[in-house]
């Protein structure tokens, strides 16, 4: 385990933002980063009234905004942050979403850690070793606290970027209003811009670039070769992420409504066909010839008889949380996923501490760049193959993204020992 990481301590009081620190010494592993301060960050978890198109509205915030306050570092920097929790009752956690930290900074409540009831603290650091957008959340009854706006930017920069200007867009519904609209961003014409789109509701939001554009990353991975296109709309899982590179001016529309635009574009029209993202990019044979284990999902809908009154749960292979088995495997084992949609609804899928590959979906192969994603929707009537190797270890929540799904039981656990 890293030393000195995840374990609750007093630490000095820093106001949300990043300050220098005395050298840290953590790492995935037995690796090692010594001798650069760590960028160190205070989140509060607080209720708050925040302000939203003019409308007063009972939040649960990190240091009284929604979204909490991004927390940007470059790689080879050491990311501190103390979270500290002021009244939520339910109790918080940190889960860097997509970011495969050591099992002891995921942020699992009752799983890798216990939840941080009001008047206390936890402080996770981790190594900035994996570029890309991310985002973090409460995993402590995340489906209201996400909701209620417990969730920020996680963002890690490379250390030389070729795109001048990041324009970073969260989307989220806070008590029915879609946040935010960012700012116009005064770019010139002619200038490369990236938005970093990241979806943290529960459902899919379709995405319309006005502008031809390319997809440079999704989920924190750059995609290779991105062709460029225009007239095409992007569906974003629950949880997923895309970069999209494109030059002003340029506009993004978002359900149908201009988010945000630079240059004077103008809102994109509704009916443009949506990039898939398994035939995008430049093809390339993917790292696994064989697997070690293959487990099926199959995602459906059941009655759940264990309390008082009966209720509809989300089940995993007939089962609903607590009561789905552990899917255990050795470390190393390169491991394949079948995960099969019986239901009528959507199921974002996430797996913690990993990104994995996709090979097919309905049985037809993966044909562009190598998808390693961390957040996929697996439509009604769908079967998805996606492959990794366990190569990092712990207990590792293995849930659907839809929050009140997890909730109702679609959520197992995968054992890497
Ligand atoms: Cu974004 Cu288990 O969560
Ligand atoms: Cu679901």
């Amino acid at each position: 385990a890293p030393s000195g990481a995840g374990h609750a301590h007093t630490a000095p009081s820093g106001a949300g933002h990043a300050h220098t620190a005395p050298p840290a010494s953590v790492g995935r592993g037995t690796a090692t980063v010594v001798g650069k301060p760590a960028r160190r960050f205070t989140l509060t978890a607080a209720t708050a009234t925040v302000n939203v198109n003019g409308r007063n509205v009972q939040a649960w915030t990190f240091n009284g905004q929604v979204p909490g306050p991004e927390i940007s570092a470059t790689v080879g920097d050491v990311i501190e942050v103390t979270l500290r929790n002021k009244d939520i009752d339910r109790g918080v956690t940190l889960h860097w979403h997509g970011y495969d930290v050591p099992n002891d900074q995921d942020g699992v409540p009752g799983v890798t850690q216990e939840a941080v009831l009001p008047g206390h603290e936890f402080v996770y650091r981790f190594r900035a070793d994996q570029p890309g957008t991310y985002w973090y959340h409460t995993h402590s009854a995340s489906d209201i606290g996400v909701r209620k706006g417990l969730y920020g930017v996680l963002l890690v920069h490379p250390a030389t970027s070729e795109v001048d200007s990041d324009v970073v867009v969260p989307v989220h519904t806070l008590d029915g209003v879609v946040l935010p609209a960012p700012e116009e961003a005064a770019v010139p014409a002619g200038t490369p811009v990236r938005l970093r789109l990241i979806n943290t509701d529960s459902t899919t939001h379709r995405y319309a670039p006005g502008g031809s554009y390319r997809v440079a990353a999704i989920d924190g991975r750059e995609l290779r070769d991105p062709p460029t296109v225009s007239g095409t709309a992007l569906l974003i899982p629950a949880g997923g992420r895309y970069d999209v590179v494109m030059t002003a001016p340029a506009a993004l529309t978002v359900d149908g409504r201009l988010l945000w635009s630079a240059g004077g574009a103008t809102a994109a029209p509704d009916g443009w066909p949506v990039l898939d993202p398994l035939t995008y990019g430049q093809s390339a044979p993917g790292p696994f010839a064989r697997f070690d284990r293959t487990f099926t999902l199959v995602l459906d809908r059941g009655l759940d008889l264990r309390g008082l009154l009966p209720r509809y749960a989300h089940t995993v292979n007939g089962a609903a949380d607590p009561d789905i088995p552990v899917q255990s495997v050795r470390l190393g084992d390169v491991v394949r996923f079948r995960i099969v949609n019986r239901s009528l609804v959507v199921h974002p899928w996430h797996l913690h501490g990993y990104h994995v590959l996709v090979l097919s979906r309905n049985g037809r192969p993966a044909t562009g760049s190598p998808l390693w994603l961390d957040s996929f929707d697996v439509r009604p009537g769908e079967v998805w193959e996606v492959a990794f190797q366990a190569d990092n270890p712990g207990m590792w929540a293995n849930h659907c993204h839809n929050l009140p799904h997890a909730d109702a039981g679609m959520m197992l656990h995968l054992m890497v020992s």
